[in-house]
């Protein structure tokens, strides 16, 4: 076991680490020579069925799930299609409203998880086309769909998914930018620079793993505290949800993610001295407002760590310490600035001693409902 570690001390931070070239093995195949195109091959779903679609539901538990949150601004973004997101346990018992219009695409790194497998099944007896995007090709879900994307992850040992769920938003991406190829809803240059800003996304992630050790001492900071939040807007807060359940999962402390600009209808209260709150504020068209939320818990003593995109002068006048990550697309942001989040929890858990790869109570997959 030692040896697959390859000299990592977990197979966390060692999955950690593989992130660049994951994002490169699920990009690999899918960009055209030219950089112009993204293609799919061995899609069933043809360009005809694309069209006509006319709402999709991302399905998924748990890591999952959150990469799906991250999909559906993707894809709303890029191709216009109205994109709901369920978790797969909740999704087939709301009588959902599904068509053969509909896509139904399911997220799950093992391809086994049981409750994403029954939502799959519900989806297709209603009629709806699914559409799987698993870490796992000879997986049950990849069987039962009509159609699977592969994210090229690698095997994921450790418990808290790190590499299968940044791998599930390049296959978002690449997915989004298909879609908006075939609907014609992007112009082919702006089609081609979101296909250059993808490229470098292994480049970039490769200098975020560089600096880890500020983050390490802020894991520190945190390790004794009961509970802290976990802030950001838009996609941000998409992230900051999976950056809150990946400390949960192996340091065992409690924290939220809250959308910043909700804190003052209630949350707010709970914001006392002291507090670790982990800001994300990536997104250039919501920085001033949420500037403005930061300093709404800063005014009331909370210790702030915020995520901001390189080059940024603002944050740490109203935060006690920033990460920076490399400049890029605004939704393609989560790629980045969920690793100084993933690595934070990895710290925090070794500094309580943890048993980091394999943390109570939790499995890698389940398959029991
Ligand atoms: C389990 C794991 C989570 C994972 C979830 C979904 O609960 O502990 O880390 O996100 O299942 O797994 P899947 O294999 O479907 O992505």
């Amino acid at each position: 076991v030692q040896a697959e570690k390859e000299g990592y001390d977990h197979f966390m931070l060692k999955e950690i680490h593989e992130q660049p070239r994951a994002f490169r093995n699920t990009m690999t195949g899918r960009i055209d020579e030219k950089g112009k195109k993204v293609i799919f091959e061995g899609l069933s779903l043809t360009s005809e069925q694309l069209m006509q679609i006319d709402k999709i539901f991302i399905v998924a538990c748990g890591t999952a799930y959150h990469a799906g949150l991250v999909g559906k601004y993707v894809i709303e973004d890029l191709a216009r299609i109205p994109v709901e997101v369920d978790v797969a346990s909740e999704f087939r018992y709301r009588r959902p409203i599904v068509t053969e219009k509909t896509l139904v695409i399911v997220v799950s790194q093992s391809g086994e998880t049981a409750d994403t497998l029954a939502a799959l099944r519900e989806a297709r007896r209603l009629g709806a086309k699914v559409l799987a995007i698993t870490n796992v090709v000879g997986s049950s879900i990849a069987r039962d769909a009509d159609d699977v994307i592969a994210t090229m992850a690698g095997p994921e040992i450790a418990v808290a998914s790190t590499k299968a769920y940044t791998s599930q938003l390049v296959a978002f991406y690449l997915l989004g930018i298909y879609l908006a190829q075939v609907r014609e809803t992007i112009e082919e240059g702006e089609r081609i620079s979101l296909i250059e800003a993808l490229e470098k996304l292994p480049e970039q992630a490769e200098e975020v793993l560089s600096y880890s050790e500020n983050i390490r001492t802020f894991a520190d900071s945190i390790k004794d505290h009961k509970s802290l939040f976990y802030i950001g807007r838009g996609i941000d807060y998409a992230v900051a949800l999976e950056g809150s359940l990946k400390l949960k999962e192996i340091s065992y402390i409690h924290s939220e993610a809250y959308p910043a600009g909700e804190l003052k209808h209630g949350t707010l209260a709970l914001i006392e001295e002291n507090i670790p709150v982990i800001a994300l504020a990536t997104q250039d068209e919501l920085y001033e407002k949420m500037i403005s939320n930061i300093k709404e818990v800063t005014a009331r003593g909370a210790h702030v760590l915020g995520i901001a995109l390189a080059g940024d002068t603002e944050l740490h006048k109203s935060t006690d310490e920033v990460i920076s990550v490399p400049s890029t697309v605004s939704l393609f942001t989560p790629a980045l600035s969920v690793i100084p989040l993933q690595l934070l929890s990895y710290y925090t858990s070794l500094a309580l001693g943890n048993d980091v790869d394999k943390p109570r109570n939790l499995a890698k997959s389940v398959t029991v409902e």
